[in-house]
């Protein structure tokens, strides 16, 4: 009798451990399709955004002044900062010439990334499993190609703004023509744990 309920305790602690082991990864180790797909949508917005300033630059039939010139990729820096305020992710704008310091690979997985899209002219973007900092998670990457309009601050070295030239002393983004992988967008979505 005292064996019995031993042995039925038992196989209900190994049943609870088993039950724990086999639905804390399924929940845990996966991303939400409706949040990647979130993460999708907010920056073909935030890329339109840019491409959308740069062309106002572009067409404009008089000179720009130093704040219109101001706004085209400062303001996406700050959307890319206030949507991972606003959702817990880490969303950031990575190349290997970069303009802002604060835009340089941050990871070997970055890197290869951005070798990947300089490899393949027609992939667009993709997502992996990546731990960032001991954070497992999900990484959205999304390439980022130059544009006509992009050339007047991205161009020739000598032609950029004098607003570049001063605030950007380290800038290595220019030389550019159309066509090429300008950088990429990142989102890292975390898992919940
Ligand atoms: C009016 C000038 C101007 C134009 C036009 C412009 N950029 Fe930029 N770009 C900048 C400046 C300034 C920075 C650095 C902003 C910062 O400090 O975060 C920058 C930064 C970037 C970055 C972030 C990586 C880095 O180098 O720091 C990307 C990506 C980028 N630009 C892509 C583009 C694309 C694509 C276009 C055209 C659609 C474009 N830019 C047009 C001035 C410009």
């Amino acid at each position: 009798m005292k064996t019995a309920l031993v042995r039925g305790v038992w196989s209900l602690v190994l049943a609870l451990c088993c039950l724990t082991v086999w639905s804390l990864p399924a929940r845990a180790q996966q991303v939400d399709p409706a949040e990647l797909s979130n993460a999708v949508n907010e920056i073909e917005q935030i890329d339109r955004m840019r491409s959308g300033l740069a062309s106002t630059i572009e067409d404009s039939p008089t000179e720009p002044t130093l704040q219109t010139m101001k706004e085209v990729c400062k303001p996406v820096g700050m959307r890319a900062k206030q949507l991972g305020e606003e959702t817990g992710w880490q969303v950031k704008q990575i190349a290997k010439k970069y303009r802002n310091p604060a835009h340089a690979p941050d990871t070997e997985t970055a890197s290869e990334a951005l070798d990947l899209f300089e490899k393949n002219l027609n992939l667009v973007g993709f997502w992996q499993e990546e731990t960032i900092d001991g954070q497992a998670g999900t990484r959205y990457y999304r390439r980022i190609n130059v544009e006509s309009s992009c050339l007047a601050c991205h161009g020739a070295k000598n032609e950029r703004p004098k607003f570049v030239k001063e605030k950007y002393p380290q800038d290595l983004a220019y030389d550019f023509e159309v066509g090429d992988l300008r950088g990429m967008y990142s989102v890292f979505i975390p898992y919940l744990d």
